[in-house]
C-alpha cells in the first residue's frame, strides 16, 4: 500500500507532497482509497460532505467501530501525516481476518476530505460540515488562491456540492471512531515507546492579519514619507514570537501573500496568516491580543490599516475517558510490551478530524513514534517497526471493539 500511495501528488523537487483538495492528486488519492477498499470486499460510499467512507457490515446499523484519517496534505507535506493513519486502518483489517476475527458491529474505514486546509483555508472541512460545525453557507464562501470557490471545485472533481451539510443521522451510528496517526512532536521519543494515546487537543485557530499601506517607488520614496505595510508585518511576526514564548504557547506565521510583490516597490497589502495554540483558551487569548496589539501600535504609527479576521477556531478537545481508558486497556502489554511499561498518555498541538467528531461521537487517536518530531514536511519520518507497532495496536483495538 504505501509504495502504491508514495508517488501520488508528489513534488518531485521537494520530494514533499502537495495533495489538496479536490485537485488530481487527491481524486488520484481518493481512486486509491477506492481500490485498496474494493480490493478487500468492502463497500464503499462517498457522503454528502465528499469524506470516503469503506464498509464492512451494514452501514446503516448502530454502534458502528470507524477508523481512518486523511489523505490529502500541507504544502510539501510529508508522507505520513494523515496517510499512515488510512494505511495502518486497511492493514489493521488485514490482519484481523488473518487472526480470525468475528465482527460483531459494523467497521468503517474513512478518509476525511480537506482536513489539512491547505488549499481553502479551513482546516477538517469534511469533518466540521458532518459535525454540523461549519455552515453550508459558510463552506459556500471558500476560495482558493485562484478565487475558485469549494462547491466549484468539489464539481470539477465530479464530487456534487448540492448536498453538503451536516450529517447527524450517520454521526449517530457511530459507536466509537479512532484514529491512528503520526506523531507530530517528540514526545513518544522520549519515553521510548513505539505507539501512545492521545489525551487532548490544545485549542487553536488561524487569523489573518491585512496590513493596507501605500504602493510606491522603492527608490525615490523617501524612508520618511512611506506607509510600508511590510514593517507592520514584520514587527507583527516579532510579537507574535515574543508573546508565544512569554506564554508558554506557540505562535506562527506560515503563509504569507503582498502585493503587488515587485522587488522595487513599496507593498500596498501584506497579508499575514497566523496560526496560534497554546495549552488553554485563556492563554490562547492573551497571545493572539498581545500579537494583535502590538500590531495596531505599529500600523497606527506608521499610517498602516489592519483588519484582523479569525478565519478559524478549534476549542481545546479532551478525549472522553471512557473509550481512552478503554482502549488503554485493550493494549496493556501489548502495543509497547518491548518496553514494560503502559501506554503512554499524550496531548497534542496539532489538529485532527478526531477532535472535530469528538463533540458527537466516542472518539479516541493512536499516535506513533516520530523519532525526530518533525511534520508538515518532507522530512516526516516514522520507522517501519513503529508503524506495524501501531497497525498491531489498532487491530487489537478494533478487535476489542468491533469483534467477539
Ligand atoms: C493539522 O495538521 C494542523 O494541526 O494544522
Ligand atoms: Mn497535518
Ligand atoms: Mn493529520
Amino acid at each position: 500500500m504505501w509504495r502504491e500511495l508514495a508517488p501520488l501528488g508528489r513534488n518531485e523537487d521537494s520530494g514533499g507532497y502537495r495533495r489538496y483538495a479536490w485537485t488530481a492528486a487527491d481524486t488520484d488519492c481518493r481512486a486509491w482509497f477506492r481500490a485498496q477498499a474494493e480490493a478487500r470486499g468492502l463497500a464503499v460510499e462517498t457522503d454528502r460532505n465528499g469524506n470516503q467512507w469503506a464498509w464492512l457490515g451494514d452501514p446503516l446499523a448502530a454502534g458502528a467501530v470507524v477508523t481512518g484519517s486523511h489523505l490529502d496534505s500541507v504544502p510539501d507535506g510529508g508522507a505520513f501525516d494523515g496517510p499512515l493513519g488510512v494505511v495502518s486502518s486497511f492493514a489493521a483489517l488485514d490482519e484481523l481476518r488473518r487472526r480470525g476475527a468475528e465482527f460483531v458491529r459494523p467497521l468503517a474505514i474513512t478518509n476525511f476530505g480537506d482536513e489539512e486546509g491547505a488549499r481553502f483555508g479551513l482546516a477538517c472541512v469534511g469533518s466540521r460540515l458532518a459535525a454540523g460545525q461549519l455552515t453550508v453557507e459558510a463552506a459556500h464562501r471558500l476560495r482558493d488562491a485562484d478565487g475558485i470557490t469549494l462547491p466549484q471545485a468539489m464539481e470539477a472533481a465530479g464530487h456534487d456540492p448540492g448536498a453538503l451539510g451536516p450529517d447527524p443521522e450517520r454521526l449517530a451510528r457511530i459507536g466509537a471512531f479512532v484514529e491512528l496517526h503520526v506523531e507530530q512532536g517528540r514526545a513518544l521519543d522520549l519515553t521510548g515507546d513505539p505507539v501512545g494515546i492521545a489525551s487532548a487537543i490544545w485549542p487553536h485557530g488561524r487569523w489573518r492579519f491585512d496590513f493596507r499601506g501605500e504602493a510606491n517607488h522603492a527608490g525615490t520614496t523617501r524612508l520618511a514619507d512611506r506607509r510600508d505595510p511590510m514593517l507592520t508585518y514584520a514587527e507583527t511576526v516579532l510579537a507574535a514570537r515574543r508573546e508565544a514564548e512569554l506564554a508558554g504557547a506557540v505562535a506562527t506565521f506560515g503563509k504569507v501573500a503582498v502585493e503587488p510583490n515587485g522587488v522595487n516597490a513599496i507593498p500596498s497589502l501584506v497579508r499575514g496568516w497566523l496560526d496560534s495554540r497554546a495549552a488553554d483558551q485563556d492563554t490562547l487569548d492573551t497571545v493572539v491580543a498581545g500579537i494583535e496589539q502590538a500590531a495596531r501600535e505599529h500600523a497606527a504609527r506608521t499610517g498602516v490599516d489592519l483588519d484582523v479576521v479569525r478565519e478559524s477556531f478549534t476549542p481545546e478537545i479532551a478525549f472522553g475517558h471512557a473509550l481512552r481508558d478503554e482502549i488503554g486497556a485493550l493494549l496493556k502489554g501489548s502495543a509497547n510490551r518491548d518496553t514494560g511499561h503502559d501506554i503512554p498518555v499524550l496531548g497534542t498541538g496539532a489538529g485532527h478530524d478526531a477532535g472535530i467528531l469528538s463533540a458527537s461521537v466516542p472518539t479516541a487517536m493512536l499516535f506513533v513514534r516520530n523519532p525526530t518530531g518533525i511534520s508538515h514536511s518532507p522530512a516526516e519520518h516514522a520507522d517501519e517497526n513503529d508503524c506495524a507497532a501501531g497497525v498491531t495496536a489498532l487491530a487489537d483495538v478494533l478487535e476489542g471493539l468491533a469483534c467477539r
